[in-house]
Parts: C-alpha cells; structure tokens; sequence
C-alpha cells in the first residue's frame, strides 16, 4: 500500500465495488460532472472498468483510497494515460461525499505524484477538472500543479458547457511534503 498522511492507496478489493458503485457512479451528478460523458448506469455485476481493474491494462492504474487510521473505503485513484515514450500520465480521484472537505483529496493527489514520479519514473503529469471544481483546483495547486491553459466550453454538462482547467506538474518542480 502506498501511504501519504491521511489516507493510503491501495488495491480495489470486491467489498469495495458495490459502494464505490452506489455513492460515486450512481449519483448523476457526481458522475456527469466526473466523466466527461453522459451519464449512465452501471448493472450491479458488470465489468465496468471503473470498478472491475484490468490487470493487464498498462496504461491505467488504479487504487482504492482508503483512511490510513481503521481503513474505511473513502474513493478511488487512478493514474490513466500513461505514456512510457513521454514519461507522461494523468491524474483522477474520487472521494465517498462523507469523506470531502477533510483534506484527504490533496494527500491523495501528493501520493499519486509519489507513485507517478517515484515509482514510475514520469517527469510530468497532468490534471483535467472543471473550471468551478475549487477542491480539485486546490488539492492540485496545494501539490505544485500550475494551470496552463483553460479549454472554453469545453465540457457538456447537465445542460450547459462548462470550462475545463488543465494543470501540469513537472518532476523537478515537485516538493514532496511542502503544501503552500
Ligand atoms: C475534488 C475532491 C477529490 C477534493 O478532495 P477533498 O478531500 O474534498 O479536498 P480537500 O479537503 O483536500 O480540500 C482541498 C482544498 O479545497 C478546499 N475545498 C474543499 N471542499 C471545498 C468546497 N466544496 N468548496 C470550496 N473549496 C473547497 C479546501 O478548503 C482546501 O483548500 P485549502 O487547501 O486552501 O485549505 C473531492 O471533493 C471529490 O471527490 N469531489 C467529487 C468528485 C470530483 O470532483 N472529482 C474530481 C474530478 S476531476
């Protein structure tokens, strides 16, 4: 399990599915706003690879968040599109709507720059959130991520088209442990 201060990531275990399923994937707008797609619904059993991890998929890992003390299930992590030519990846997280606003988001994102430069060896990794996401934003900003660019109306969401705010952390601009 790879630990930050708060919580640790670790690997999606079956207990976890149904949760994840009903208190993330479940909620429309949690989900709408999460995915960059319509929103639809996921049968109970099926493989659906936000869920159900495909061990032989390369380009995609992703975690379990869970509390470091008791180890409650809090959300999911993932470092996606990882890219071994231009040592590249991108970043996602998750968290159960009893587990927001307690900084476990900004620790999840510090131990996903850890296992993304460290373990991994990448040199720049890179976040997508919508413009009006402050807790992305911040748990980004607080780990070194700068914002590079906005992508206008770039989003469908529930009825309108939203900004898109794409943030960029390169390796020697990351201090592991230093929150400004
Ligand atoms: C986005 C998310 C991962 C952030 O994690 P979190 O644990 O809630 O965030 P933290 O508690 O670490 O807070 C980070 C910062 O955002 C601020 N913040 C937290 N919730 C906030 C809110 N609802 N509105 C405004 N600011 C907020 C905190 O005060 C903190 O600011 P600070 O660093 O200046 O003190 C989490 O809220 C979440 O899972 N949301 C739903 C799914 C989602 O949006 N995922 C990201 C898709 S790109």
């Amino acid at each position: 399990m790879l630990k930050g201060s708060k919580v640790g990531l670790r690997a999606r275990h079956e207990d976890d599915i149904p949760i994840l399923r009903t208190e993330l994937y479940d909620d429309v707008v949690n989900g709408s706003r999460a995915e960059g797609g319509p929103w639809r619904p996921i049968t109970p059993g099926s493989k659906d690879p936000r869920l159900v991890v495909d061990d032989t998929n390369q380009g995609s890992v992703p975690f379990s968040v869970v509390e470091l003390e008791g180890g409650t299930l809090v959300g999911t992590a993932t470092l996606w599109g990882i890219d071994n030519h231009n040592r590249s990846a991108h970043i996602g997280l998750g968290l159960r709507p009893s587990a927001r606003g307690k900084g476990y988001g900004t620790d999840v994102v510090a131990v996903l720059c850890h296992y993304g430069f460290v373990v991994r060896g990448l040199q720049r990794l890179q976040i997508e959130t919508l413009a009006d996401n402050t807790a992305m934003l911040r748990s980004a900003e607080r780990n070194g991520f700068v914002r590079e660019g906005v992508l206008r109306s770039s989003a469908w969401v529930l009825g309108e088209f939203l900004d898109e705010v794409l943030l960029g952390l390169l390796v020697q601009d990351w201090k592991p442990g230093a929150r400004p």
